[in-house]
C-alpha cells in the first residue's frame, strides 16, 4: 500500500485529507448530485466546457466536429476527434495530428476557449485531428476484451507507439489522402509514444509524418524533478507492484476526481490547495495558471490509463533515465526479449524532422534531458526554450500566455513544412 499511498499523495493529497474529511459526507453527496443549473444558479464563473465532451466543446465554440473510430491491429477501438474546417466552413488543407499526454485526452487541446491550440490551428486553415490513446475516456473499448479484464489494461506507452499511432495516423492519411504530410504535435506522453513508434518503424514514420513537434518531450528522464521520481525504486519489482496496485486501470474511480473538482469549485477555500497538487507534479507556476481553468481541467483529467504505463515511466527513472522497453525482471525479460535487460529504443533511427519546445521550470521534461534527446534523433531541426522562467509542464496546454509564448513560434515552424 506504500506505493498507492504515495501515488494518492502525489495526485491529490491535500484536497482529500484536509477538506473532504472535514465535510459531512452526506452533504457532499447531495452537492455532487445537484445538476449543473442548480450548482450554478448564481455563479457566473460557470463554464460548460467542464461538463461537455471534446466534440461538444468543439461545436460549442463554433467549429465542425467529427468522430472517427479506428481499430488497432490488436483490437483496441480508438476514437479520433477531428475539426475538418474552420468557423467559416473552409476545409483544412494540411492534417495536423495532436496527441495528448499521460492520463489525458483530446479534450486537453480545446479547454482554453479561443486560446486552445486546436482552434488556433483550425482558424489558420489546418485540418485538425485529435488522437486518443488506448484506455482513456474516449478509447476505453476493444473488439473482444472487456475493460474489466486485466488483459485489457496490459499496455504501456510502448503499445500506444506500436499499435495506436500506426492505426490513427494511417487512418488520417487514408481519409485526407495526404500521406506523408501530417504534422504531428505531441505533449509529454504524446511525444514518448511517437519516439517508440518512429524508432521501431522509422520508414513508416518517415513516409507518414512531415514534421514532429514535441511540447515538453519525454524520453530520457535522468533529470526529472517531479515527486514521481520517488516511485522509481519500487518500479523494478514489477510483480510486487502489480500485486499492490493491481495491473489494471490507474485511479479508475472517476468519482474521486469529480468530487475533487466539485470540491475545488464549491469550497472556495481549497482551490489553492488543489492547484498546488498539479504544481507539485508539474512545476510551480502561479502566474500562468488561471484559477478558472482548474474545474475545467479536473472535469476532463485524469482521463484514464493503465497502471503499467505509470510503472513503465517509473522504471525509466530507475534505470538512470534510459529510454527502454518494459522491464519484466530477469526471468520475464529472457522470455519476452531473450536478454536479461529490456532493449533500448534506438532514437537514432528516427529520421522524421523533429522540433522540441521545452521550459526551464518543467519538472517532468527537464531541459538537460531534452538536449540529450535532441542530440540522439537523426534530424532535429530546432530547439525552443520558452522565454518565461516559471513556465511548467501543463502551461504548454493551458497557460494564460501560451499563444504568445509557445503557439506563435510553433505555427511559424510548421509553416516551413507545408503539403508537398
Ligand atoms: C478571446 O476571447 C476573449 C474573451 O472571450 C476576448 O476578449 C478576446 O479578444 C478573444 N481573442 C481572440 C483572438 O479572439
Ligand atoms: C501482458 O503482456 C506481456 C507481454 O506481452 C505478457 O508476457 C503477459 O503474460 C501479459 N499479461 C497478461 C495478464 O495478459
Ligand atoms: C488505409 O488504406 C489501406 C489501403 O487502402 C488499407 O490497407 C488500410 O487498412 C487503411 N487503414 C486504415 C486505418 O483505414
Ligand atoms: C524520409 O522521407 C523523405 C521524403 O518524405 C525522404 O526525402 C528522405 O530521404 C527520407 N529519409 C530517410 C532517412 O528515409
Ligand atoms: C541505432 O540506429 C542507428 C541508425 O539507424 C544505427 O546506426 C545504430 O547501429 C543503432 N544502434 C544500436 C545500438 O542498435
Amino acid at each position: 500500500m506504500l506505493v498507492s499511498g504515495l501515488l494518492v499523495y502525489i495526485f491529490f493529497d491535500t484536497c482529500l485529507s484536509l477538506e473532504i474529511n472535514e465535510i459531512n459526507k452526506d452533504e457532499l453527496f447531495n452537492i455532487i448530485s445537484l445538476n449543473d443549473q442548480e450548482t450554478c444558479k448564481n455563479d457566473c464563473d460557470f463554464n460548460p466546457d467542464e461538463y461537455l465532451t471534446a466534440p461538444q466543446i468543439i461545436r460549442r465554440h463554433g467549429y465542425v466536429s467529427e468522430s472517427h473510430v479506428v481499430e488497432t491491429s490488436d483490437g483496441f477501438l480508438l476514437t479520433l476527434h477531428r475539426i475538418p474546417a474552420n468557423r467559416n466552413g473552409e476545409i483544412g488543407k494540411q492534417p495536423v495530428f495532436l496527441q495528448h499526454g499521460l492520463l489525458s485526452s483530446s479534450a486537453d487541446w480545446v479547454l482554453s476557449a479561443n486560446k486552445s491550440l486546436a482552434f488556433i490551428l483550425s482558424d489558420l486553415g489546418y485540418d485538425v485531428w485529435l488522437g486518443n490513446a488506448r484506455g482513456n475516456t474516449y478509447s476505453r473499448a476493444h473488439a473482444f476484451l472487456s475493460p474489466d479484464s486485466a488483459k485489457f489494461w496490459n499496455f504501456s506507452f510502448h503499445e500506444m507507439g506500436i499499435y495506436d499511432l500506426p492505426a490513427m495516423l494511417s487512418h488520417v492519411s487514408n481519409i485526407t489522402g495526404k500521406e506523408g504530410d501530417i504534422i504531428y504535435i505531441g505533449h509529454s506522453m504524446g511525444t514518448t509514444m511517437f519516439f517508440v513508434y518512429a524508432s521501431l518503424f522509422p520508414e513508416i514514420a518517415n513516409s507518414t509524418v512531415r514534421l514532429m513537434v514535441g511540447l515538453a518531450p519525454v524520453a530520457y528522464t535522468s533529470h526529472i524533478k517531479s515527486p514521481i521520481r520517488y516511485l522509481a525504486p519500487w518500479a523494478n519489482d514489477f510483480e510486487w507492484l502489480a500485486k499492490y496496485l493491481g495491473i489494471k486501470e490507474f485511479l479508475p474511480d472517476g468519482k474521486i476526481m469529480k468530487l475533487l473538482s466539485y470540491g475545488c469549485e464549491l469550497f472556495k477555500i481549497d482551490k489553492r490547495i488543489c492547484k498546488e497538487v498539479i504544481f507539485a507534479v508539474c512545476g510551480f507556476d502561479e502566474d500562468q495558471f488561471d484559477d478558472k481553468m482548474l474545474p475545467v481541467v479536473l472535469g476532463h483529467d485524469p482521463a484514464g490509463s493503465s497502471t503499467k504505463t505509470i510503472i513503465h515511466y517509473a522504471q525509466e527513472i530507475y534505470h538512470e533515465g534510459d529510454f527502454m522497453e518494459f522491464d519484466y525482471g530477469v526471468d520475464g525479460n529472457l522470455i519476452q526479449y531473450g536478454t536479461t535487460t529490456p532493449p533500448l529504443y534506438n532514437l537514432t533511427n528516427i529520421n522524421v524532422p523533429t522540433y522540441f519546445m521545452y521550459a526551464e521550470n518543467d519538472w517532468l521534461a527537464n531541459p538537460i534531458d531534452v538536449y540529450r534527446l535532441a542530440r540522439k534523433v537523426a534530424k532535429n531541426v530546432g530547439l525552443y526554450d520558452v522565454p518565461l522562467k516559471t513556465f511548467n509542464h501543463v502551461d504548454f496546454l493551458w497557460a494564460r500566455d501560451a499563444p504568445k509564448l509557445v503557439y506563435n513560434k510553433l505555427v511559424s515552424v510548421i509553416k516551413l513544412f507545408p503539403v508537398e
